[in-house]
């Protein structure tokens, strides 16, 4: 079946083509130079930007997998969460094109395609504790199926992404931070300072992260109005290691409590998932664990429509198409999505 996805939840308009071969194109036009000068995405700017791209991108996106419009046999967008006017631009394009080519319709939930993005070209193993993180999220999921998703804990305050970027905006780096601390960080000398590791309730599986933001504040404050570019890679490196070591010892305090019994494999999902270190860190806990693991190819870990229109594929196979009633939302866990 020839699947098309929308995804347009906050500032990337991606479109793509899927089939049952894999991916035939998958196009993201980022809005990254928009909002870099705002420090962050405005959300007003977004919707803009998704209403004078949507179109161009789903042309391109049709040439580069060498499809008419006619070819296309069902249509995927996400359906929430993310922005709001953002959201509805991709979902109201494809009720539009599912109406005009009498073609089945289907709205995905944004997690749910971050979390099935670990089936694109490889074999997801289930039951799966999955940690997704992203600019928006950090929670753990527990996946038993495509469609049975079960929240286990979600950060309090800040996603962990939003951290990473919030504290690379204090250091004067560009939007999006992650990948800026993450190459900065590789200069850093380790444990040159010390940042804390919030555990809120240690045996709760919860996340808090607006502490962290507040130390490296203050530890920036300290190196005063210039600090020498070795001080802001040892102050990456250390962010880095706190974010990754409070994800690490959550996910592995979920694993010795029941609500993950018989869970067969470990997994990343979202922006933070291309994270290298996070990466090599998680694979090596499944390894102790001896549990299997996958991470998404980096091309979908960050917002993208091929994990759109993946996840639309095995909802259409599993549950058939959605009403061209089915809403945008704004905010809801994956766990309520059915
Ligand atoms: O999934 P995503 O594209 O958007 C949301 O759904 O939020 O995630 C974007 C987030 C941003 O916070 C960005 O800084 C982070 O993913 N990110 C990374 C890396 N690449 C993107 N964080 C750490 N290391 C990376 N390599
Ligand atoms: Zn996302």
């Amino acid at each position: 079946m020839k699947m098309l996805g929308l995804e347009t939840s906050c500032d990337d308009t991606s479109v793509a083509c899927v089939d049952a071969a894999g991916v035939r194109s998958n196009l993201v036009s980022s809005q990254i130079e928009l909002h870099d000068v705002f420090g962050g995405v405005v959300p007003e700017l977004a919707s803009r930007a998704h209403v004078r791209n949507v179109l161009p991108v789903l042309r391109a996106a049709l040439d580069r997998a060498r499809w008419e419009l006619d070819d296309v046999e069902a249509v995927a967008a996400t359906a929430g969460p993310g922005l709001i006017g953002a959201v509805l631009t991709g979902l109201t394009t494809a009720k539009a094109l599912s109406w005009a080519l009498r073609i089945p319709f289907v709205g995905v939930h944004h997690i749910e395609a971050h979390i099935l993005a670990n089936g694109i070209g490889a074999d997801m193993e289930f039951p799966s504790l999955v940690l997704v993180v992203s600019g928006g999220h950090t929670e753990l999921v527990r996946v038993d199926a495509p469609g049975r998703y079960q929240r286990l804990g979600i950060t309090r305050d800040d996603a962990a992404g939003e951290t990473l970027d919030k504290a690379a905006k204090l250091m004067g780096l560009g939007y999006p931070g992650g990948p800026q601390i993450q190459r900065l960080a590789e200069q850093g000398t380790p444990g040159r300072f010390s940042l804390p590791r919030a555990m809120p309730q240690r045996s709760n599986l919860e996340f808090s992260f607006s502490g962290l933001k507040t130390a490296v504040r203050l530890e920036l404050e300290a190196l005063g109005p210039e600090p020498r570019s070795q001080d802001l890679a040892d102050l990456a490196h250390a962010l880095q290691e706190a974010v990754l070591d409070v994800l690490v010892s959550k996910t592995e305090r979920a694993l010795q409590q029941p609500v993950t019994a018989g869970v067969r494999s470990l997994a990343l999902a979202g922006g933070v998932a291309a994270n290298g270190p996070l990466r090599a860190r998680f694979a090596e806990l499944a390894r102790r664990q001896g549990l299997a693991y996958t991470s998404p190819d980096l091309a979908y870990c960050t917002d993208n429509a091929a994990m759109v229109a993946h996840a639309g594929r095995l909802r259409l196979l599993e549950r058939g198409p959605d009403p061209l009633g089915l809403p945008a939302f704004a905010r809801g866990g994956v766990s309520s999505w059915i």
